[in-house]
C-alpha cells in the first residue's frame, strides 16, 4: 500500500514514480542523517531543461506539529512556496512529493529549476568576477544580496542553514549596464520565527560565521540589510 501523502498542486498522480525513476550525476551525495538519507542529482526534464532533484528516504523532521515526522522536503516546499511570494530570489519549484509505504518508509523528492546562468558566490569571487566587473558592481551583489535576506526576514522566515555554499549570483552585462542577481538555495531548515529580528539575527550570525568577508564588506552588507530590513540588529 502506498500511501500519497503531500505533491505539489496540479501535478498528475504519476509524476512520483515519473521524476523519481530519473536518474542523474549526484551533487551532492546521500547523506545519511535525520533517520534517513538525501541526496541531490542534477537530472534531465521532459523538455531538455536542466533539474536539481532532492530524493530522501526516511529523511524527517519532528516538531509540535509534526510529532511523528515529517519528510523535510515539505518543509523545503513550504519555504520555497512562501519566499517565492516575498519576492525573494530562490529556484522555481517543479515538482514535491512524498510517499509513506511499509517497507520503504518515506520516499521524498523535491525538483527546482536549475539557476540558470547562477554560480556560487564563492566561485563568482575566486573566477576574478570582482576584479572584471569591479567595485561598483560588486556593491551591488552585497546589496542584492541584503535585500533578499531582508525580505525574507521581514516575512519571519529564518533560512537556518545560511552557509556562504547556498547564495549564487548572476552578473550580466558590462559596467554601469551590469544587472547583479542574488539567490538563495536550500530551506530544508527554513521555518517561521515568531518575529522578524530573531530570524534576521540568527541567519546573519550563521552567515558571518560561515562566509569569509572582510570586516569593509560585512559592514556593508549589514549597512544594506539594516536599511532593507529598517532597523539594526544587535551583535552584527
Ligand atoms: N535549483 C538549483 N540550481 C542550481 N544549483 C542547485 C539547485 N538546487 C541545488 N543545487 C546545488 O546542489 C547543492 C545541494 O543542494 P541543497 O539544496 O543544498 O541540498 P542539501 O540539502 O543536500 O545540502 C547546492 O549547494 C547547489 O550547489
Ligand atoms: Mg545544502
Amino acid at each position: 500500500m502506498v500511501v500519497q501523502v503531500a505533491e505539489t498542486s496540479g501535478i498528475s498522480q504519476d509524476s512520483f514514480e515519473h521524476f523519481w525513476s530519473l536518474r542523474g550525476e549526484w551533487v551532492e551525495e546521500p547523506n545519511v542523517r535525520r533517520g534517513g538519507e538525501s541526496g541531490v542529482q542534477r537530472i534531465t526534464g521532459r523538455h531538455g531543461e536542466l533539474l536539481y532533484a532532492k530524493r530522501q528516504t526516511g529523511h524527517i523532521y519532528r516538531s509540535a506539529l509534526h510529532p511523528f515526522g515529517r519528510p523535510t522536503v515539505l518543509r523545503e516546499q513550504d519555504a520555497l512556496v512562501a519566499l517565492t511570494r516575498l519576492d525573494v530570489h530562490v529556484p522555481r519549484l517543479v515538482f514535491c512529493g512524498a510517499q509513506r509505504d511499509p517497507v520503504h518508509q518515506w520516499r521524498a523528492l523535491l525538483v527546482t529549476q536549475a539557476l540558470e546562468g547562477f554560480e556560487e558566490i564563492e566561485h563568482w569571487y575566486a573566477g576574478g568576477g570582482r576584479e572584471r566587473h569591479g567595485e561598483a558592481v560588486h556593491d551591488q551583489l552585497l546589496q542584492a544580496l541584503a535585500e533578499n535576506l531582508a525580505r525574507m526576514h521581514r516575512g519571519r522566515w529564518q533560512h537556518g542553514c545560511l552557509y556562504i555554499k547556498h547564495v549564487f549570483v548572476r552578473v550580466t552585462g558590462e559596467g554601469a549596464m551590469a544587472k547583479v542577481e542574488v539567490a538563495l538555495l536550500d530551506f530544508e531548515k527554513c521555518r517561521q520565527r515568531l518575529t522578524a529580528r530573531r530570524a534576521a539575527s540568527h541567519d546573519m550570525k550563521q552567515l558571518r560565521r560561515h562566509s569569509s568577508f572582510s570586516d569593509v564588506d560585512w559592514k556593508k552588507l549589514v549597512y544594506f540589510h539594516e536599511t532593507a530590513f529598517g532597523s539594526a540588529i544587535k551583535g552584527l
